[in-house]
């Protein structure tokens, strides 16, 4: 959501388009650059693609430093007016802002007061506009001043007429800056500076500063502060893509992220990484997440539930806070995140921190503000997810969710850590009939409404599988219990509505059969999907009975959601929609 890239050496207009491509992935409606030459500032901006920019963008002569930005609306439509950078009245000062102002609306009233003019609707405006109210002469002095009546969240990049150099701040928004001889780079994602530097600084909240080809210095509040320089991996930098699109590239690393988390997770280091955890006074285990990790939560809350007899809860991030939850020391709050920089796990983390509970990350972003904070961290070792549409990352979060619940299982009631399911699911791995999901999707496409049943795990799979379909086909898609449908559901099925059944758990699988004959028997055409032979006599009445491999009932979920990632691509692909990027989606979502 939003990203940032600013660049210290020649010809910046052209590696900032470069690298804004990087940023692409986090979800943007429009985009823009401003460049500091000899001559002062040419700032050029576009609506929709980078593309659209690209073709806007002029070389400039002796430019030499240049702040660009992706933007994902908040504050007023996506058009020129409103994309970044943004500029002062008086033109001396450019910005580029990733997060939200929070005051934004008393600081532009107060501006306004003072005869400031504004020509967009942007929280950020009002930013460029506070640097000019401030400015004292001393840059550093004027940008600390500015970020102090700032509430909410922001990375900036900023320039000054008079200055060589970019200044930058960062609060609750992520930022990062690194260096290769004299050019410096500083961007909202280290993604950017693969092919660039080998190592990088990450800014922690508050901190703001000054980098030019000669020097970076960092501050906050109380004076200078020192930040570690850190190593590069670019082996979890892998964006490069071969397939049509990253969504298949990502769907066809799951097996490959399975690998990889079994070889990293021996049964030795699962028992240090909880060597210190006191397991004795915890009562509750609360999970959370939003999306897709949301998903793997109601996953992980059964698997933790079974292995620990602890209640598990599971709570969207976003109501977590709002819930007013009762959690202390005697609670462990696993905290699900992809990207790690949600905004909404963020918030739900401090809270858990600020009332003493246990917190355990299960995050794919190693360097992401969350992994960095939280008590124990379990990296899901996955790569980079580059589509919007979560898919490896879902399921190799199950997977460490069921090493956690295996762990915690360890400690709790001394049970033995159980990785030949693991194994197994290597083993057994099938990614399914690429015809066979290719037909079922054909058929799919056509429809503007879905549902979905299960009962149990199934119900969370079907969850998941919906949230897949909505995303990337823009098809409504309902997911319902399956005991539920004489309860509401049933009035809206209609002669030939698609009802698609989940049945992979074989305690549950003939009450599901007979609430899928219950719709049936109402006109709805029946895709059945299961593990298990089913009787000629039932196969024959439904449309469809669509076979998934068996593998441990613990991981069945990673078997059975693959088909379904593979569906909803198809589904988007056939439809003629990027399945990488659907509207209005952002892949990191940084504001509340
Ligand atoms: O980075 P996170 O895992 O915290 O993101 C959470 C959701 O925004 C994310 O899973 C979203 O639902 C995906 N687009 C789903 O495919």
């Amino acid at each position: 959501m939003c990203g940032i890239v600013c660049y210290i050496g020649k010809k910046p207009e052209k590696i900032l388009i470069e690298k804004l491509k990087r940023l692409e992935y986090r979800g943007y409606d429009s985009a823009g650059i401003a460049v500091k030459s000899d001559k002062g500032f040419d700032i050029f901006k576009a609506k929709g693609e980078i593309k659209n920019l690209e073709s806007k963008v002029k070389e400039i002569d002796n430019s030499y430093l240049g702040i660009g930005h992706t933007r994902w609306a908040t504050h007023g439509k996506p058009d020129e007016a409103n994309a970044h950078p943004h500029i002062s009245t008086d033109k001396k000062w450019v910005i580029v802002h990733n997060g939200i102002i929070e005051n934004y609306s008393s600081l532009r009233d107060k501006l306004i007061g003072f005869g400031y003019e504004f020509y967009s609707e942007t929280d950020t405006e009002i930013i460029a506009k506070l640097l000019q109210y401030y400015d004292n002469g001393n840059a550093l002095e004027t940008i600390r001043q500015t970020i102090s009546v700032l509430k909410g969240s922001f990375a900036l990049g900023i320039m000054k007429q008079d200055v060589d150099g970019i200044f930058f701040a960062k609060s609750k928004s992520p930022l990062f800056i690194s260096k290769n001889e004299e050019n410096v780079m500083v961007a909202s994602d280290i993604i950017c500076f693969k092919n660039f530097g080998d190592t990088f600084y990450q800014l922690s909240d508050g901190v703001f500063g000054f980098a030019s080809s000669k020097k970076i210095e960092f501050y906050d509040k109380f004076g200078s502060v020192n930040i570690k320089e850190e190593k590069l991996d670019l082996n979890e930098m892998d964006d490069e893509n071969k397939y049509e699109h990253f969504m298949l590239k990502e769907i066809y690393e799951t097996k490959p992220a399975i690998k990889n988390i079994s070889e990293f997770y021996s049964k030795q280091r699962l028992l240090e990484i909880f060597e210190n955890l006191n397991v004795k006074n915890i009562r509750k285990i609360k999970l959370v997440g939003c999306g897709t990790a949301y998903h793997a939560a109601l996953m992980g809350a059964d698997m933790i539930e079974k292995a620990t007899d602890i209640d598990c809860e599971v709570v969207v991030a976003s109501e977590f806070r709002y819930s007013e939850p009762r959690i202390g020391e005697d609670t462990i709050v696993i905290l699900i995140s992809q990207s790690g920089e949600t905004a909404d796990t963020l918030a739900a983390f401090e809270l858990a921190k600020q009332k003493g509970a246990i917190t355990i990350g299960i995050i794919n972003i190693e360097y992401s503000a969350l992994a960095k904070k939280v008590d124990y961290l379990l990296p899901i070792k996955a790569g980079v997810e580059v589509a919007v549409a979560s898919t490896k990352a879902y399921s190799a979060q199950l997977l460490v969710l069921y090493l956690l619940s295996q762990a915690l299982g360890n400690k709790v009631k001394n049970s033995e850590i159980d990785l030949s399911t693991v194994k197994t699911l290597i083993n057994d791995f099938d990614y399914g009939t690429t015809k066979e999901l290719q037909d079922l999707a054909e058929y799919l496409r056509y429809n503007d409404k879905l549902f979905m049943i299960g009962r149990g795990k199934d119900y969370f799979t079907a969850l998941e599988a919906s949230l897949k379909i909505k995303e990337t086909s823009y098809i409504n898609s309902d997911t319902y219990y399956a005991g539920e449908l004489k309860h509401g559901f049933l009035a809206l099925i209609e002669e030939d509505t698609f009802v698609i059944v989940f049945a992979t758990d074989k305690k549950l699988i003939d009450k599901t059969i007979s609430n899928a004959e219950e719709a049936r028997a109402r006109g709805a055409k029946i895709i059945l999907f299961t593990p298990f032979d089913i009787d000629k006599g039932i196969t024959d009445k439904f449309f469809k009975v669509f076979k998934v491999k068996k593998t441990d009932d613990r991981l069945q979920c990673i078997e059975n959601i693959t088909m379904w990632q593979l569906i909803a691509y198809y589904i988007s692909v056939n439809k003629g929609i990027n399945p990488d990027k659907p509207r209005n989606l952002a892949k990191s979502v940084t504001v509340e």
